[in-house]
């Protein structure tokens, strides 16, 4: 079975083709990210129409680089959320002609449980890749940390899962991309900051971490009675404004200086220092919590999904706390990309899930797990 995924939520334009929920067999991705590093972050127009101008070159070579002809797909699935509206839009709208045009039946599919599914891709038939051995299994925890969320999800099996916890402000990889700003380091922050940090000490200062003791009803019905006092939810923009303050006073201004001139007033040293310091301790606000959840829920596995999941440091620290190992996908598939949406198309339609009206599917911008 053959599942052709469509993704375009953000500023990367991607199709791919997944055999069976497990085998990569084509995975094409164009980004408009160095048109928006020009902005210094995602300009909702530009990506919506560099969109336009990549998404059917992009699915043909899906297809040709899977050796694919329509008449062996079984089905489309595709992002209809969350994500920016006019970049959606793009996805939706193309997956829904060619579902019409190759009468292919069509699933609409969530972006952030689709980044829990590019772990569930063990083989390809294409070069570069590294892919664990075995797909993870139930109960499953998951950390799912992007530009856009910041979630800690239990999976009790395909599409039965309760949200543990997430943001309640800025998602992580927003943190890092402003936190980049800060320092002058180049969209996107998180693999900039992550450059940056091996060259700084990452103790050489005192960052703040957010402590949340919010517990969601969903949690609290999923404990019951034995109710651990603390939850599962992030908070990053107290972090990001603690650097803002930091960089201000270490170059001796107060809280009135511009955050557009600390680029020219902060050292080599210390852009490299902040950087490192930042990235220690914004990956340890969310590998502290995924311990927590691993001793309360012992699952069978642990995954990590998202862009921030391809943080060396992320991955270093959980191999360092977590009591059992984790198996990474390649870093590659961490970012957005359209074999994560194949991957949990082919699971909606081996779960028998209902195909989506192609004449009448919205878009969900908002949408959330
Ligand atoms: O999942 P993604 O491609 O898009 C969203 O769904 O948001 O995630 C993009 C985010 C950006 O904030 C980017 O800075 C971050 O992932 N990111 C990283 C790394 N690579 C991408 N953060 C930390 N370390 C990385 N190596
Ligand atoms: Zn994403």
């Amino acid at each position: 079975m053959k599942v052709l995924g469509i993704e375009s939520s953000c500023d990367e334009t991607a199709a791919a083709v997944v055999a069976d929920g497990h085998i990569l067999l084509g995975n094409v991705v164009a980004s408009s990210m160095d048109l928006q590093a020009q902005y210094g972050g995602v300009v909702p127009e530009i990506a919506a129409r560099s969109h336009i101008e990549a998404i059917n070159g992009v699915v043909d070579r899906a297809l040709t680089e899977a050796g694919c002809g329509w008449d062996d797909i079984d089905a489309i699935a595709v992002t209809y959320g969350a994500g920016l509206g006019g970049s959606l839009l793009i996805g939706v709208l193309a997956a829904r002609t060619l579902a019409i045009v190759h009468d292919k039946p069509l699933y609409a599919i969530n972006h952030v449980e689709a980044h829990v599914y590019a772990n569930f891709l063990t083989r390809t038939t294409l070069p570069g890749y590294i892919l664990p051995d075995t797909q993870p299994v139930f109960p499953m925890l998951a950390l799912i940390v992007s530009g856009g969320h910041s979630q800690l999800v239990l999976f009790r099996g395909h599409f039965d899962y309760t949200l543990l916890g997430q943001t309640h402000d800025d998602a992580i990889g927003e943190a890092f991309d402003k936190v980049a700003k800060i320092l002058g380091l180049p969209y996107p922050g998180g693999p900039s900051v992550e450059r940056r940090a091996k060259e700084g000490n990452p103790y050489a200062y005192d960052l703040p971490k957010a402590k949340l003791t919010h517990i969601s009803p969903a949690l609290a019905a999923l404990r019951g009675q034995t109710s651990p006092a603390h939850g599962y939810d992030f908070s990053f923009s107290g972090l990001k404004t603690a650097v803002l303050r930091l960089a201000q006073a270490i170059t001796g201004h107060d809280h009135s200086f511009p955050s557009k001139n600390l680029p020219e007033a902060l050292s080599e040293a210390q852009k490299s220092d902040l950087a490192a310091t930042f990235n220690r301790i914004a990956t340890e606000t969310v590998v502290d919590k995924t311990v927590l959840a691993y001793d309360e829920f012992r699952p069978a596995s642990v995954v990590i999904a998202g862009g921030v999941a391809a943080s060396p440091e992320l991955r270093q620290q959980l191999k360092d706390r977590l009591p059992a190992p984790i198996a990474y996908t390649d870093p590659k598939l961490c970012t957005d990309n359209g074999a994560m949406v194949a991957a949990l198309g082919c699971f909606h339609v081996k779960n028998g899930s209902q195909p989506i009206n192609p004449y009448r599917m919205p878009i969900k911008p908002n949408l959330s797990m």
